[in-house]
């Protein structure tokens, strides 16, 4: 099959090739993003491959169709891009990576947390110009802290693992429990109830009409005064200018962030030699205790033989983190 890949960068396509080896479709790498202007790329193509910040929505499906595309193939487990009522009107078919890397994910957002609390990102930087001074640098024990999380899908569920083993309450909020988290002791709430009770807020759920702009200024004074609040799932699930107030306010105690709302226009490009032209943006790297990476979360290298857990299996390190002695619940506040 022919195959139009939008997005292409160098390691997209190493991964895509090496994949494609036994399978043999006829895959056309193209750079540039998809949007209404660049749909005609997609001429000669039955399938087109998508990325997160590809644009699929109704007028670009409806030129995708006109070209006689019947599949996207997104390599992103969101699918909060495309305009899926379109694509079933169209006949083109929508599919998606259901495990995008669930472990990876969740351990990109306790490098986050992790960093956030103990500012490595702020020692590295004054002990390479020696200074060894402490101020400034106080954290807390991540142990015995509740941590709220929003969405136990596959990443939810990872994320809830890697708690319980350093020995947090686990309070947890999703259209339906799920049995692996109440497992590692997570305790089932109200979205109100998740933002009231969490010191450390971190979100796993898909953006959806329900789930924009889950914190906004309305919902900030519903946040335990000082959360860390952590968002790797997608961008638009915080309002940024609400969240910059409540960093000013100090409702929000410090903010990780490895998606943001108006990423298109700055991730997965080198854009070091230009100013950023975002100002919101701008203002949020000035906080010294924010930190954004680049929708990296998902990017690292699983080996071929390891399948993506679906459901974490009896062999994942999840499992063992199930039966480690240290219990989820129970542990003193410190
Ligand atoms: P999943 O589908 O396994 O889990 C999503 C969970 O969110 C489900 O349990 C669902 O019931 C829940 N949910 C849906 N609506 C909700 C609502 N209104 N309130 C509370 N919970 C709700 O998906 P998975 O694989 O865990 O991924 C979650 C999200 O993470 C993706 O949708 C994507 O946006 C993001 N993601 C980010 C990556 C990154 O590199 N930063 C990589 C992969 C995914």
């Amino acid at each position: 099959m022919k195959v139009a890949v939008f997005s292409t960068k160098s390691y997209d396509r190493e991964f895509l090739e090496a994949a494609n080896n036994s399978v043999g479709h006829d895959l056309q790498f193209l750079e540039v993003r998809l949007s209404s202007n660049s749909a005609a790329l997609a001429k000669g193509a039955e399938a087109i491959c998508a990325f997160v910040n590809d644009d699929l929505g109704n007028p670009v499906l409806q030129a995708l169709a006109d070209l006689g595309i019947r599949l996207v193939a997104l390599r992103s487990a969101g699918f909060n891009n495309v305009d899926l009522e379109a694509a079933r009107r169209l006949g083109i078919r929508v599919a998606r990576v259901p495990a995008y890397s669930p472990c990876a994910v969740a351990e990109h957002t306790t490098a986050l947390i992790l960093a956030l609390n103990r500012k490595t990102h702020r020692a590295y930087n004054r002990v390479r110009e020696g200074n060894f001074a402490l101020e400034g640098l106080l954290g807390f024990d991540i142990h015995g802290k509740t941590v709220g999380i929003v969405g136990t899908g596959k990443i939810g569920e990872a994320f809830a693992g890697i708690m319980a083993g350093f020995g947090c309450r686990l309070l947890a909020n999703d259209l339906m429990p799920n049995p692996a988290c109440e497992t590692l002791g997570a305790e089932y709430i109200s979205r109100a109830e998740i933002f009231a009770r969490s010191d450390i807020l971190s979100l796993h759920c898909p953006l959806t009409p329900e789930t924009h702009h889950m914190i906004r200024s309305d919902t900030l004074p519903q946040l335990k005064r000082g959360v860390m609040l952590i968002n790797t799932s997608r961008g638009a699930v915080v309002d940024t200018r609400a969240v910059i107030k409540g960093l000013k306010e100090g409702i929000i105690g410090s903010l990780g962030l490895d998606v943001y709302e108006e990423e298109g226009d700055l991730f997965f490009e080198n854009l070091s030699d230009r100013f950023i032209p975002d100002d919101v943006f701008a203002r949020l790297l000035t906080f010294p205790n924010v930190l954004v990476t680049g929708h990296q979360a998902f990017f690292t290298r699983v080996p071929t033989s390891r399948r993506p857990p679906s459901r974490i299996s009896a062999h994942s390190p999840i499992a063992a983190v199930r039966t480690t002695r240290f219990p989820s619940r129970g542990w003193p506040e410190r």
